[in-house]
């Protein structure tokens, strides 16, 4: 690292104590004889396969293949570079790490990373000490007009010095100016996006963000990296809020607005509150609330989820009552449910929003309603209910069909079956008959592009039943038919031998765990098994499915069998199970289009098909009844 000097580094290694810093992240890691060993926060796990050697000060995750050192775990927890990891333990380490020196443009002579580090940490020195100066401007003025507005939003004191709440004077050039008197150069306010160049005088600059009342955006460890600006009257230009452009420390889908102040308080709570904006943020803190975040100035998206599930797996949407807020926490819900979330819907009777309950009905009823909080399908259900009649036959296709789009993306077998069982007591119907509507709506999804890659001649193009249908991943029985399969793959090559000659190739075709038995196979068939395990680790880490399953199995102790027996006897049988499960699967899907067809050419093809995939069904299962 060129320019925090090497000696730095060295002393921060040194003091850093990894284990004090992991248990920080990781409650649960505990002593097992001289190493510590708890559950890995970079992976979904429920038994622990992350540990932390104190002598090395290193730490290595068996499932996921995560290690490395303190700025390598510091680094990927908190999502920093190597200097802002550096930065962040010297701080917490009390080493002292030399200022750095004004920005003037990147030079290319020097060392690019030195001039990247030294401009980052100048806009972070620039943000820290506008949003200082914004906050004294509105204290010393209380006579312009964002003073006035501010206090017609009648925000807690105490809140709104936490918060930081500033203004931006009605000037084309205080903050400038300011800035300037204050050091910074015309290249960094440029970097930062605070000013502005004139299109009609080049070379004239002014201020971005003027007349307005300022909040501080913070990244998570609770460093201002940009600012939201509210406009203070109706007629001003340039929409509600304006926000600060990206630059180099400010990247929108990885901020969550409050995250910096919430981040104690999220596991403490159990949950997180995610709201829509920063004003509902505030609200809710200062009713208690202190588990609330919000995105700022971009939709919630994927990053953000991430961050998110290294504080909680619990969410509570806390969107506007309003159809914007309908929409947004369906776009939530399609994000984290298959991250493995569980949901909750926070309304707010007798307000839009947070901001407005607080102020119409007090903190009393903004936490009243946090607690109130509807589970989201049963949130889900009531909507629906409003605008189909539930107890009647085309109310219930209508209400099922939107429930099933979301409990379909559930990740876990036992939540999706619950919540079908519960849907069916709702609507009183049968839960084998909206599981086999969920069965449609998946295989519909994964068939349309199997048929897309065909070539499409128009006579064709209707027939039902072109090849297979790929193996629909969702029967419980076939997932843990497949982990057995796989934990014999990874341990007994005699097995994988066997799988590489006789496992269908077109069989496995979803999910990690079928991705890990395709890999182990290939690896296998590359004279290369030994390194299945490593190469399974390496394609999954990209793969955005939950594969704990996978890193559990990777990581499990096997004591070798006596002999290879009974272990190829298990993949056999194995193999067999998934032949069955596929081809039942076949002729349910032929059975459900044969009740849909009219008698005709089609249909009679179809029959076809039916009677041998039953035949091929039935002699499959004579052989086994033989072999055992
Ligand atoms: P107040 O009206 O001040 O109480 O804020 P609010 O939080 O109720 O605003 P609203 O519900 O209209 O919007 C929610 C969030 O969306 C805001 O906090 C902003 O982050 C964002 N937002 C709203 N209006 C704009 C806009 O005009 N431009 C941008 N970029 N973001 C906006
Ligand atoms: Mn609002």
């Amino acid at each position: 690292m060129p320019f925090i000097p090497e000696e730095v580094i060295d002393q921060i290694a040194a003091r850093a104590d990894l284990v004090e810093i992991v248990l920080k992240y990781v409650p649960n890691l505990k002593q097992a004889g001289s190493r510590w060993k708890g559950c890995c926060p970079f992976h979904q796990e429920k038994t622990p396969s992350f540990i932390v050697n104190p002598d090395s000060n290193t730490y290595h995750c068996f499932g996921c293949g995560a290690g490395g050192n303190v700025f390598k775990f510091i680094m990927a927890i908190e999502n920093l570079d190597f200097p802002g990891a550096a930065q962040m333990l010297a701080r917490q380490y009390n080493v002292l790490i030399p200022e750095p020196e004004p920005y003037r443009g990147g030079r290319k002579n020097d060392a690019s990373e030195k001039s990247d580090y030294n401009l980052r940490e100048r806009l972070y020195l620039l943000h820290e000490k506008l949003a200082a100066w914004y906050a004294s401007w509105l204290k010393n003025n209380p006579d312009s007009k964002a003073a006035a507005y501010f206090r017609s939003r009648e925000i807690d004191p105490v809140f709104a010095q936490r918060f930081q709440i500033g203004a931006a004077p009605d000037s084309w050039d205080a903050a400038l100016q300011w800035a300037r008197q204050n050091g910074f150069t015309l290249e960094e306010l440029q970097a930062a996006h605070l000013v502005s160049e004139s299109k009609n005088n080049a070379g004239n600059f002014f201020d971005f963000f003027r007349n307005r009342l300022i909040f501080p955006i913070w990244n998570e460890q609770g460093r201002v990296v940009g600012f939201s600006a509210r406009q203070i009257e109706k007629e001003q230009g340039g929409g509600k809020y304006v926000n600060s452009v990206e630059s180099p420390i400010f990247k929108k889908g990885r901020i969550l607005y409050g995250l910096n102040f919430a981040r104690p308080d999220i596991p403490k709570k159990g949950s997180v509150i995610l709201c829509e904006g920063q004003m509902d943020v505030i609200a809710m803190h200062t009713a208690g609330c202190t588990n609330a975040v919000a995105p700022q100035g971009t939709a919630f998206g994927d990053d953000q989820a991430a961050i998110l599930h290294r504080y909680t797996d619990t969410v509570l949407l806390a969107t506007d009552s309003d159809s914007a807020g309908m929409k947004a926490i369906l776009k939530d819900a399609s994000i984290l449910l298959p991250r493995g979330f569980h949901l909750k819907v926070v309304t707010f009777p007798g307000g839009k929003d947070p901001d407005e309950l607080l102020h119409n009905s007090g903190p009393e009823a903004v936490r009243k309603a946090v607690e109130d909080a509807a589970d989201f399908f049963e949130f889900l259900f009531r909507h629906a209910s409003e605008q189909h009649d539930p107890n009647s036959p085309d109310g219930k296709v209508r209400i099922a069909g939107t429930l099933l789009q979301y409990i379909r993306l559930l990740d876990n077998e036992v939540a999706r079956d619950s919540y079908l069982h519960w849907l069916a007591g709702r609507l009183g119907i049968s839960a084998e008959n909206l599981q086999i509507e969920m069965k449609k709506t998946e295989s519909r999804q994964v068939r349309q592009p199997v048929r897309q890659e065909r070539p499409q001649e128009s006579s064709e193009a209707d027939k039902p039943a072109q090849g297979p249908l790929p193996l629909s991943m969702t029967d419980p029985k076939l997932k843990i038919v497949l982990r057995e399969l796989l934990r014999h793959l990874l341990h007994n090559q005699a097995c994988v031998e066997k799988a590489a000659r006789e496992l269908p190739p077109d069989d496995l075709d979803e999910g990690p765990v079928a991705m890990a038995v395709t890999i182990i196979v290939q690896a296998h068939l590359n004279g290369n098994w030994a390194h299945g395990a490593a190469e399974i680790t390496r394609s999954l880490a990209a793969c955005p499915l939950d594969c704990s399953e996978v890193f559990t199995l990777l990581t499990e102790e096997v004591n070798p069998p006596k002999s290879d027996e009974i272990p190829l006897r298990i993949v056999e049988d194995c193999m067999q199970s998934i032949h069955v499960i596929h081809l039942k699967q076949q002729i349910g899907e032929i059975r459900r289009e044969l009740n849909r067809l009219p008698p005709g050419e089609e249909r009679t093809g179809l029959v076809g098909e039916f009677m041998n995939l039953t035949r091929e069904l039935a002699e499959t299962g004579k052989k086994r009844s033989k072999e055992t």
